[in-house]
């Protein structure tokens, strides 16, 4: 496109959020708001992109150029600071003196404003461009338009002014069509306006909007959809476009061949792959992870940062930092933790728990069991109750268990040990040393049987 830059206010404290984190940082399904209109952003052609940042500039800025898309705008972006948050017009005001004199066309958008589709933006270019005039905002009906400045238009319906709610007339907050926040400004008409606006309104601010009587031409475009238009003041407001968001990213998923079933209870963010025929199931939270065909996840499965293989089944359990295989059953109720890689074909059953562990293909682990810091090599069959010891309560140590051992129920592994292959651990053993190959360990106490005089007296009598 020709001429024409972008500027994204992002400056504002976001008092209404009531948070530590300024508001354009909050994540809605998986990336920032602010990262969310700067991908919308990338796919217009921008001479520049002024970001205003104001409030926590730094971490703002940081933020940005840490993402994936910050680097890919890189050279498009420049960050101008307000140093006082005096309202939107100011914050477009600082933005002047970056500006080329061969520059003829603004974009101005709010970073609050983050589901604005590449679509509309152009509508509302291209018809700033055919008709010619000095501001056209884009537009949208509400039918509760509250908190929104509203179009105020006279008796023949031009458009005049835009009046804020603070300081809207009775009259005029029944006025349905509301300012979404997004306009095109040609240059340097858009300048002369600013000159003359004053903080003279409820809140003492220097609005924006309170340009829009200085233009002799300007002109509305209605965006007929009213999500992408949704501006973020409040948690409240947050959780509506997370809400927008995680259904079109469902949707998305169920187009590509995802069966998500009750996909009002299932949460999966925008960082996450899933391919066809693998079912999800109610309950389920997914991140930034990659999930292969035909697997069953859930009920009630958390993932996160994970990568899992094809024809997997995942019940009512807990992952994160995990790989997990092909064809492997986990849960109901397990938990993986951080640098776990799980082969093929294994078997995690109910309340059992792995950590930084490698568990090679075709080795079960079923029930109630604690491995950290061990590799599990091929076929191993890990009893109920077992526990690697990896904690002297200073060090952790490492557990390693050779190919096709069986491992008793309740047995304790004390680690730093190694178990060599074909080994038969018998169960209620702590194992303390290296055991060699293809020997039976046992390692418990002789059981002792002694006549109980007292309790065979009082069951039995004399
Ligand atoms: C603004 C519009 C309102 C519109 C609504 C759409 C004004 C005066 N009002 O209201 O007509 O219906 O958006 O969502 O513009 N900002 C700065 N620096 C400042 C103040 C604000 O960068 O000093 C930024 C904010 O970070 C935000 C944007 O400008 O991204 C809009 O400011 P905000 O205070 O949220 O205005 P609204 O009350 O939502
Ligand atoms: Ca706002």
């Amino acid at each position: 496109m020709k001429n024409i830059s972008c500027v994204i206010l992002a400056a504002g404290q976001g008092t209404r959020m009531k948070s530590e984190i300024p508001k354009v940082l909050f994540d809605i399904c998986g990336k920032t708001m602010i990262e969310h209109l700067l991908e919308t952003v990338k796919e217009l052609d921008f001479n520049k992109i002024y970001i205003v940042v104001g409030h926590k500039a730094d971490l703002v800025k940081q933020k940005i150029l840490e993402s994936s898309v910050g680097k890919k705008l890189k050279d498009k972006l420049v960050f101008v600071l307000q140093g006082k948050q005096l309202g939107s017009g100011h914050a477009v005001k600082v933005v002047e003196k970056h500006v080329s004199k061969s520059e003829k066309y603004l974009l101005v958008l709010s970073a609050d404003v983050p589901l604005i589709s590449k679509e509309t933006l152009n509508k509302l270019i291209t018809q700033h461009f055919s008709n010619s005039v000095e501001c056209t905002v884009l537009s949208v009906i509400l039918e509760n338009p509250y908190g929104y400045g509203r179009i105020v238009r006279d008796i023949s319906k031009k458009f005049v002014a835009i009046v804020e709610e603070v300081d809207a007339t009775e009259q005029q907050k029944l006025i349905k069509e509301i300012n979404a926040g997004i306009y095109v400004f040609s240059l340097p008409s858009l300048w002369q306006a600013l000159k003359q606006i004053k903080p003279d309104n409820k809140k003492g601010e220097y609005y924006l909007t309170d340009t829009i009587k200085f233009f002799s031409s300007k002109q509305t475009v209605l965006c007929e959809n009213i999500n992408e238009v949704k501006g973020v003041n409040t948690k409240k407001d947050l959780v509506e476009v997370i809400e927008v968001v995680r259904k079109k990213i469902l949707e998305n998923l169920m187009l590509s061949g995802v069966i998500i079933v009750l996909p009002q209870t299932v949460y999966i963010d925008c960082n996450t792959k899933i391919e066809p025929d693998t079912k999800i199931l109610q309950g389920c939270v997914i991140t930034n992870s990659e999930i292969g065909k035909s697997c069953t996840i859930g009920p009630h499965s958390f993932i996160s940062d994970s990568k899992i293989g094809n024809h997997t089944e995942i019940v009512y359990s807990y992952i994160n930092f995990a790989e997990i295989g092909d064809k492997c059953s986990i849960g109901p109720f397990s938990r993986i933790r951080p640098q776990t890689k799980i082969c093929d074909e294994v078997k995690i059953g109910n309340f059992v728990e792995v950590k930084k562990s490698k568990i090679s293909s075709g080795v079960k682990i079923n029930h109630l069991s604690y491995i950290g810091d061990a590799i599990i090599e091929e076929n191993v069959n890990v009893g109920a109750g077992t526990i690697t010891c990896n904690y002297d309560g200073i060090k952790k140590h490492k557990t390693y268990v050779g190919k096709n051992v069986f491992i008793g129920s309740n047995v304790n592994l004390v680690a730093p040990i190694k178990i060599g292959n074909n080994v038969v651990i018998g169960a209620g053993s702590t194992v303390t040393k290296d055991v060699p190959e293809n020997t039976l360990v046992i390692a418990r106490a002789q059981e002792v049987y002694k006549y109980n005089h007292r309790i065979i007296k009082k069951l039995f009598g004399n």
